[in-house]
This record gives C-alpha cells, structure tokens and sequence, in this order.
C-alpha cells in the first residue's frame, strides 16, 4: 500500500505529540532523516506566520535527534555542554576559543554589549528602522540613543552614522543585511566606516541573515575575512538558517579582550543543554544549510514574481523577508490578513506604507497570496 510523503509525515507528527515519548519522536525524526526529509513543519494553532523572519520548515532530523539525546542530561548543569559548542564554533570559524561568546539568542550579546560599553553619560548609535532590541537595552541602561534614518537606497547610512559619533559613543549597532529592508552595506563601505571609528568604539555587526546574503559579490562576512579589529563585534543566531529560535542561541565572534568583557556581563550558564546540543548539531549538518540557502533561494524568488506580477516592486531582498511598497498601510494590511489567521509586519512608522513579509512555505505562500487578491484593487492613478 503506498502512502504519501505528507501523509506520512502528518502521521509521524501526530504520533510525536501523541506518543508524548522519545521513542516516538526518535522514530519520528529517523524515518524523516532516512528519507532525506525534514521534520514536519510546526505552524501555531492554524496560523501562518510570516511576521517574525523565521524558518518555517524547522529544525533538521538530525538535529532534532540530538536535541532527544540531550532530554536525559537534564538532570546536569549545562557548562560543559556550553563550553563544547564554544570550542565548535571556535574551530568552525578557525578562530581562538577565548574569541567566541555564546549568547541565550544574539540578543542576550546585545544586552552584554550594552552593560559592557553603555550606561548613563554613553550613547549607543543605531539606524532607524531596524532591529532594534538593543536600543531598548541601551534605554533601560541610561543611555542615550542616536538613530539614523536609513540611506535613500534603505541601508544603513553609514555616513549618517559617522556624522552622529562624538565623545560619549560607546557602540555602535550594524545590522548586515538590515532588517526590516532586507538590504546590504557593502564590505568595502563598512571596512571605510570602521576604519574612520575612534579607538574606544565598539561596533557590533549583527550577521543573523548571512546565509541569504550569498547572492551578492558585494557581500563578505566579518567573520569569514575577519578584520582583527579589537572593535569588532559579529553577531549570528542559530534562529534563521537553522530553524531553532525557540531554543534561544546565538554567538559573537570577537577579540580576546572584548569577548571577555562581554563574557563578564554573560548570564552565568546561559545556555540549557538541549540548546547547546541542538546548536553542536545544526553546526555540523552543513547539508541542511545549503537545503535552507536553496529553498530559500527559490522561495523568495517565486515571491518576487508574484510580487511583480501585481505591478509591486520589492526591495532587494538578500534574507528571507522581503519588504514591499504597497498603495495601503502596513495597519490596513496586517489588519486584513489577520482576519485570514496571517500575521504579516510588523508596522515601521518611518515606513508606513511598506510591508515585511517573511518568506513561508510554498503551500503558505500560496495562501497569502490568495488572501492578497482578496483585496480590493486601488488605482494609483486615480488618487
Ligand atoms: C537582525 C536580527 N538579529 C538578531 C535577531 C534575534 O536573534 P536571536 O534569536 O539569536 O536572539 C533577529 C530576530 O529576528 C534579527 O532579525
């Protein structure tokens, strides 16, 4: 009798959850692996979620396999665990171990940023829109906050940024390609900015979108042609190419000194041991990364098309969210496809008719789609 891959897969997910066992999902997860497939996608109560950038088709077999393992060290302190994704990642990169910090997301290194380099009488300067959880940190430090609007091309102004340093600058926040616009500075252009930096700045390149920047010649990781900058900060995140956002890792690869100093403000053993096992995992499956890149790769560009076919013109997208001009308001447009159970956005206000839309599966796209043309058409001519 033959049955199909998604029955099948549907299957094994219900009996994931039902079996309530490892076993089950062990089984699970190896019949996947066995046939070269990824785990059955997870979606939140029928919800399509396009409104947070994230990997829509989970976490690999392998990877979920290693995170079953780990389920039965629970009853351990997770340091070893920590300290052995450290010394991956070291070598991944072919960096020194004392360079690698290892953060519950990027976002916990943001926060360490600020506690090392920030604090009532410094300033943090980032642009304006971007990810700017840091800014909030900075806020809460007693730190002032200097956005720069984005460039007219909508990337960071570097100049712009340039132009807003002054004696009270402690760091400075990069991120590469930008979200929400999903656009690119190029290497040569930050190499000009930092190189203009005084000595005592710190500058974070937040990398959490590399592997979908590959397209562009323009691009080089800090990490791969690193600068040996004692300045230099480069964030990446196990919660986009690698599906794993719900367990919270993220790195930063650094200088010596600096790694220690935002070492010193780490939470102590940051990372639970399903995490750091899952990441050792994710790292060395290089094989479902480039299946990520590709799928990707085409998914974004079947947007695209869709996205030309009804006279709309997308930024250029080198991530897996693609941000979009359109003749509504992005509150009009969340407002209408919530009701369709599809979270889109959020609303920028310095951008208040472009739309982020993450990149889903094709099935989900497809909805969103159908639910776009739901819409009333409006002539901009006529207005
Ligand atoms: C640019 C950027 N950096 C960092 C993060 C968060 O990373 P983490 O989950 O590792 O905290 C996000 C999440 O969307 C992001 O867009």
């Amino acid at each position: 009798m033959s049955i199909s891959r998604r029955k099948l897969l549907g299957k094994l997910g219900a009996a994931a959850i039902a079996g309530a066992g490892i076993n089950a999902l062990e089984g699970s997860a190896r019949a996947a692996q066995s046939m070269d497939m990824p785990m059955p996608p997870h979606r939140e109560g029928g919800t399509i979620l396009l409104n947070r950038n994230e990997n829509a088709y989970g976490p690999s077999a392998q990877v979920v396999l290693a995170m079953q393992r780990s389920l039965t060290r629970a009853n351990r302190f997770p340091r070893k665990a920590s300290e052995d994704l450290a010394s991956q990642i070291a070598a991944f990169h072919k960096v020194k171990p004392d360079q690698v910090v290892v953060g519950c997301g990027s976002t916990e290194i943001f926060k360490s940023a600020v506690d090392a380099y920030l604090g009532s009488g410094k300033t943090l300067i980032l642009s304006s829109p971007t990810f700017d959880v840091i800014g909030t940190y900075a806020s809460a430090s007693g730190a002032r906050v200097a956005s720069v609007p984005l460039s007219r091309f909508w990337s960071n102004d570097l100049d712009g940024m340039l132009g807003r340093v002054d004696a009270s600058t402690g760091l400075i926040y990069i991120c590469n390609p930008n979200n929400p616009t999903a656009i690119l500075n190029s290497r040569s252009e930050l190499e000009t900015f930092i190189g203009k930096l005084p000595a005592n700045v710190r500058v974070i390149i937040d990398e959490a979108y590399h592997h979908y920047a590959g397209n562009s010649s323009s691009y080089a990781s800090f990490i791969d042609r690193p600068m040996d900058d004692e300045r230099v900060i480069v964030t990446r995140t196990f919660s986009k190419i690698h599906a794993l956002a719900g367990l919270r890792v993220g790195y930063a690869i650094a200088g010596a000194q600096t790694a220690r100093a935002l070492c010193a403000h780490s939470f102590q053993e940051n990372l639970n041991v399903v995490a750091a096992e899952a990441a050792m995992a994710a790292l060395l499956d290089t094989q479902s990364v480039q299946v990520n890149i590709q799928r990707n790769a085409d998914n974004r560009q079947e947007f695209l098309n869709q996205a030309y076919a009804r006279m709309m013109r997308p930024l250029d997208s080198h991530t897996n969210f693609v941000m979009f001009k359109t003749v509504r308001t992005a509150d009009e447009l969340i407002d209408h496809f919530r009701q369709y159970n599809i979270q889109i956005g959020p609303r920028y206000p310095s951008m208040e008719n472009y739309i982020r839309v993450s990149i889903g599966l094709p099935e989900e796209m497809k909805e969103f789609w159908r639910v776009w043309d739901l819409m009333p058409f409006i002539n901009k001519m006529a207005m």
